[in-house]
């Protein structure tokens, strides 16, 4: 293997993880995903972080490629999920000497995935870690993702090891900077690692960036992805946005539909949204496309329009999952409309108005709702939802 170095004597160990179909076992992956270590050789030897448990037999095997026969000292665990905590305990077997470094939060985690947490220091904010030439500053950025995250900062070459922040999924496919890669690549799956891992917790990346803003850092290492050595701004910049709810004037209009009546509302809002001038229109059926896209877009565009039909009394199964992932995300500062339709009982449109109360989204026009197929006098209400909507985005 070749032997990728970050600076001097501090080495890339990752993996590409091109099985995998769901990450969590929720989110797809087609571009698959890497899981990224890092390991320094100093006058002490330093892991941060490990992989999943897929790669440890390789993992072991780099590392010795690496120092031979030499122990690894320290072993620092910036957090605790199991894609990167995966490897723990065979590094611990291998090394049986290792001091494990981690916050307070990283303890009770350790021990409840039953890791005996012997041999550890606990560090806190500004700590430092001497291995010799190099020194590691230790900040905690808890609930970026996990309550346990913290981020080591290495002061000689300024590179901050930053756990999932700043990650992506899509493996690393030769190029593992990201002046080695075409960025374009990793757009999507940049942003879709943040908003489906990391969307929940805007206000605490927005805590994060403003705690590690003092540090002077010229390298990003994060757990997942490229690692940004050239242009930091473009993914700093991009998490300063996306966390923030800053976004671009366009719709996602997702829908339930068994049978296509559903679909005709959101053809006709779709249309006249076009008609009034918006040009970012996503449209997803909810039995098609995975909601880790849908989510995607609803952190890209300012509007959104949900439309049921009545499915045994409620929501569209679909739907209804949708909707409850994106209030337990908390996703903020959208205009939402909403409509749907039923035949003998109502359900959809009635959940969807429930919806528009919990999450406090500005409701810009009245719920319309039609039973059976859309007539002339529902089809007008659809124009009116979509006028409000692109009035309110154009600010009319
Ligand atoms: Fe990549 Fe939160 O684990």
């Amino acid at each position: 293997m070749h032997q990728i170095k970050l600076a001097d004597n501090i080495y890339y160990l990752g993996f590409n993880d091109r099985r995998t179909h769901l990450f969590e076992n929720i989110w797809p992956i087609p571009n698959g995903v890497s899981y990224n270590s890092y390991l320094i050789t100093d006058e002490k030897i330093a892991l941060v972080d490990t992989v999943e448990k897929q790669f440890i037999d390789d993992y072991l095997e780099r590392i010795d490629g690496i120092i031979g026969e030499k122990p690894v000292d320290y072993l620092i665990i910036n957090h605790m999920e199991p894609d990167h905590s995966g490897a723990v305990k065979a590094i611990r077997k291998r090394y049986p000497e290792i001091v494990i470094i981690g916050n307070r939060k990283t303890f009770g985690i350790i021990e409840s995935f039953s890791i005996s947490a012997e041999n550890m220091i606990v560090v806190d904010d500004n700590d430092i870690l001497d291995l010799g030439k190099r020194k590691l500053q230790f900040q905690t950025i808890p609930m970026v993702h996990w309550p346990e995250t913290m981020v080591t900062y290495e002061e000689s070459n300024k590179i901050l090891f930053s756990g999932d922040a700043f990650g992506s999924y899509g493996t690393l496919d030769g190029g593992v900077f990201d002046d080695e890669i075409n960025l374009e690549f990793y757009e999507t799956d940049v942003m879709r690692y943040f908003t489906n891992i990391v969307g929940k917790y805007c206000a605490h990346t927005q805590r994060a960036m403003k705690k590690l803003a003092p540090l002077d850092i010229k390298m990003i290492a994060a757990t997942h992805g490229p690692i940004w050595r050239s242009d930091l701004n473009w993914v700093l910049s991009r998490y300063s946005k996306w966390s923030s709810y800053e976004m671009e004037n366009g719709v996602v209009i997702v829908y339930g539909s068994m049978y296509g009546n559903t679909q005709k509302m959101a053809e006709v809002i779709a249309r006249q949204l076009s008609e009034r001038g918006i040009r970012n229109i996503r449209v997803y059926d909810s039995s098609k496309t995975h909601l880790s896209y849908i989510i995607n877009d609803i952190f890209r565009y300012k509007g959104f329009i949900a439309g049921s039909c009545a499915y045994n009394n409620s929501l569209f199964p679909n739907i209804e999952t949708l909707l409850s992932t994106i209030e337990h995300m908390g996703i903020k500062n959208h205009y939402l409309g909403i409509f749907g339709t039923y035949l003998w009982s109502g359900g959809g449109v009635s959940n969807l108005k429930k919806f528009a109360e919990n999450i406090k989204w500005e409701l810009v026009y009245e719920p319309v709702e039609e039973q059976g197929s859309l007539k002339r006098d529902k089809f007008k209400l659809c124009v009116e939802l979509a006028n409000s909507m692109s009035d309110k985005l154009l600010g009319n």
